[in-house]
């Protein structure tokens, strides 16, 4: 428990980094009052162009990837289940992305933070398959959210494929699936808007 403690701390820590908050500031602007108001890529993209969503989802990818790889480095063959303990981290980068302390609790969506935890723990066949399902959506819909709200999946999905022989399985398929409910409350104005057919696409001007 202690461990778990501390990958959740270290994993918050690195997660309240906001790229695409620091990017709007940046650029004389509070990301989180422009557009659909998140701090995250699909918005820097929206309010600020193409340079600025690149910079905010690779910071926000690697805030994820950094912290897991380093772990993964330093403990995978001393630690036993270092995938759960990765999960665990990933899970704090996740909760201080969406909920950094010093921006009263407001951030953003937790996708890219998600891609990068995939990217550090997944199946390679996983990722590859969340960037062509990703790409493909997001370029037929031009929906984002519908995109991240699919991928949003991958996590206990590359559990249940991967994982269905270690003890720590249905441990490791919680957590998983805690990602996938996050993703869905952090969403549900972007699925309430999708429903009613009214969410904003990108390449699109609809601020
Ligand atoms: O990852 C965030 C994306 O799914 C939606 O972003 O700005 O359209 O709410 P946004």
């Amino acid at each position: 428990i202690t461990t778990i403690i501390i990958c959740l701390l270290i994993g918050y820590g690195c997660g309240c980094f906001s790229t695409g908050y620091f990017v709007g500031k940046a650029n004389n602007m509070d990301i989180r009052k422009e557009g659909s108001g998140n701090a995250g890529a699909t918005n820097a993209l929206r309010t600020l162009g193409i340079k600025a969503a690149l910079i905010t989802f690779l910071g926000d990818a690697f805030k994820a990837i950094i912290p897991i790889v380093v772990y993964r480095i330093m403990f995978a063959d001393k630690t036993a289940y270092w995938e759960l303990y990765a999960l665990y981290i990933g899970l704090g980068v996740v909760l201080g992305h969406n909920f950094p302390f010093y921006l009263n609790f407001k951030g953003g969506k937790g996708i890219a933070a998600m891609g990068g935890i995939i990217i550090s723990i997944a199946d390679p066949r996983i990722t590859l398959a969340g960037i062509i399902i990703f790409v493909s959506v997001v370029a037929i819909s031009r929906y984002v959210s519908l995109g991240s709200l699919i991928v949003a999946w991958l996590l206990p999905l590359n559990t249940f494929l991967f994982y269905k022989e270690s003890p720590v399985f249905l441990h490791m398929m919680i957590i998983s699936f805690l990602f996938t409910i996050l993703a869905y409350l952090r969403h549900w104005q972007n699925i309430k808007r999708l429903l009613s057919g009214t969410e904003r696409k990108i390449g699109v001007k609809n601020k």
